[in-house]
């Protein structure tokens, strides 16, 4: 069985996650879910990113100790997860044993191969982003990642010889083959002309405050919280070897096949982790993989911004509450483009709603279901068999051509274009609906034949696209097989596709039930009134 390992990156547990952070896990979600259905081993890897000056202070001004303070957050962020039903296989924590003790071990091995050494830094400090800068590097003279003030600092600290690695960084970057390290290629080429300008040697250890790991044998220091964190990859599989302790997945899983980031966070994955795996002589992640921004405002969405997101709701608990896991991660997969950033509103979320969800989805299963329960009392076979019409060719073309363009589409993370092929299935089933007006062979009974043969189409076609949604809307695939009477009414199938009786390959067949059984449900998504719920959710924000 191939394996497939993806991470997002750890979180900064400095205040609670907002919709920006729920994109990217929601992406991630989407990809492990859509391995795991077609047949891989996967490993989904998320977690919070504890340590640091900015944590130390954000707990001091709290009055409480940074471990109490990021157990607070953290167990905030573990909840949304659950609520969204995030399929993580593990959740690491930077404050936990298992990696501090490791990430120590990471830094002796570095040590040992002469590439940290002991120095002086000085320089301009950014101190939420943790980051140093050149002069060169500022822009307006403020911080290039958050455009927040910087001040110039200067401390003991070891360093990692980062220049030593300069040229096989830049190959690597300019790999395109068999597929480029980096992607998208916007970001590629601003690496590669980063690392052109020359890499100097990078300060990795922290003298001025203590909340971190700190350096062994040396008290004084804590270790940077970027080689601490950026580490979390390979602790998280028990690597290395600690104690006596398996490293069974890490052998099984590293490399990784993907680290999914946000855009301002992929220098640290594409330049320093592949430079410090390099020095310790550890196997390359297959891809990084830099996803755009939400933006609120004309601006990032940010912790700080979240609080006052002037009418437009970004806590994505709210969210959820109001229109459902499925609602959200749908609307996020489904309008933003990979690599770029989008502007989040809550009218592009309601139109999603009503327009892709209650009216194209779930009409095309409740008029199927409420039509077969009408004329057939529920039950429709493989229809009479006669010469199929050009719409009903047309009908199952279109359903068995999508699992393998949806392929296509997930190997380029375009979760976008994977949901437009599939809505084409979608919009199709609709115009059969209307090409064949069920209501006008129901009329006829010597058309009886054709009507079942016309509802069966449609069973048909719904099988296909739980198949097909599963990995986005789990709950919605799910839920359209229960109707179809494919899974047991009281069946609570948890997400997992085996136990729902979803088989990624089953997507391209069609006319594999011989018969439904069908009984109408709810509505899948209940159709929203956008004024009012615009002035219910700007009221709110
Ligand atoms: N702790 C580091 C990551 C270490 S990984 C070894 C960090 N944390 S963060 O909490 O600040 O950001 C985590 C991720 O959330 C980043 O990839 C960032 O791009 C993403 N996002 C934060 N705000 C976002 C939006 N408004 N939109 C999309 N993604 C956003 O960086």
């Amino acid at each position: 069985m191939d394996k497939y390992y993806i991470t997002t990156p750890i979180y900064y547990p400095s205040a609670n996650l907002h919709v920006g952070h729920t994109y990217c896990t929601v992406m991630a979600d989407a990809m492990a879910r859509f391995k795991r259905l077609c047949g891989y081993d996967v490993m989904f890897l998320t977690g919070t990113d504890e340590h640091g000056q900015k944590i130390q202070r954000i707990a001091d001004e709290a009055g409480v100790t940074p471990q109490a303070y990021v157990d607070g957050i953290v167990a905030g962020v573990k909840q949304l997860w659950a609520t969204m039903e995030i399929s993580y296989d593990d959740f690491i924590r930077t404050t936990e044993p298992r990696h501090k003790v490791r990430v120590q071990e990471i830094f002796k091995i570095l040590y040992e191969k002469g590439d940290i050494y002991k120095g002086k830094y000085e320089g301009w400090y950014c101190t939420p982003c943790e980051s140093y800068w050149t002069d060169k590097q500022l822009v307006d003279g403020k911080c290039p990642d958050c455009g927040r003030p910087v001040e110039w600092a200067q401390e003991d600290s070891y360093f990692f010889r980062l220049s030593k690695y300069q040229d096989r960084v830049l190959e690597l970057l300019s790999r395109t083959e068999p597929t480029p390290f980096l992607e998208p290629e916007t970001r590629r080429n601003e690496m590669i002309a980063f690392v052109k300008q020359g890499l100097d040697d990078l300060s990795v250890s922290r003298g001025s405050f203590d909340w971190g790991i700190p350096v062994p044998l040396d008290d004084g220091q804590v270790i940077y919280v970027w080689l601490d964190a950026l580490t979390n990859y390979v602790t998280a599989l028990g690597f290395p070897s600690f104690n006596n302790e398996s490293t069974a997945l890490y052998e099984r899983f590293w490399p990784a096949d993907v680290h999914l980031v946000g855009k301002e966070i992929v220098r640290f994955h594409s330049i320093i982790w592949p430079a410090m795996l390099m020095s310790a002589e550890l196997p390359l992640p297959r891809q990084i993989r830099g996803h755009g921004w939400l933006l609120l405002d004309g601006g990032k969405i940010s912790k700080s911004k979240a609080s006052a997101a002037r009418g437009n709701v970004v806590d994505p608990v709210v969210l959820i509450d109001r229109y459902g896991v499925d609602a959200l991660k749908y609307f996020l997969l489904r309008e933003y483009t990979f690599g770029q950033d989008g502007l989040f509103t809550n009218e592009a979320m309601l139109g999603r709603i009503n327009g892709d969800l209650a009216n194209d989805l779930g009409n095309l299963l409740s008029r199927t279901c409420g039509m077969v329960e009408k004329y057939f009392g529920g039950a429709v076979g493989g229809g009479a068999g006669g010469a199929a019409a050009p719409e009903d060719a047309d009908l199952a073309a279109t359903a068995t051509s999508v699992a393998a363009k949806v392929e296509e589409h997930m190997d380029r993370f375009a979760f976008n274009r994977a949901l437009e092929e599939i809505w084409t299935l979608v919009q199709r089933s609709n115009k059969y609906i209307d090409e064949t007006a069920p209501w006008a062979l129901a009329k006829d009974e010597a058309q009886r034949g054709r009507l079942e043969e016309v509802l069966y189409a449609l069973c048909e076609a719904l099988r296909v696209l739980s198949i097909l949604i599963h990995p986005y809307m789990h709950h919605s695939a799910e839920e359209i097989r229960r109707q179809l009477g494919l899974l047991a009414p009281d069946a609570a199938p948890d997400g997992a596709p085996e136990a729902a009786g979803v088989a990624w390959a089953d997507a391209a067949v069609w006319g594999k039930e011989a018969a439904y059984q069908v009984t109408k449900g709810a509505a899948l998504f209940p159709r929203i009134d956008v004024e009012a719920e615009l002035a219910a959710l700007e009221a709110l924000a």
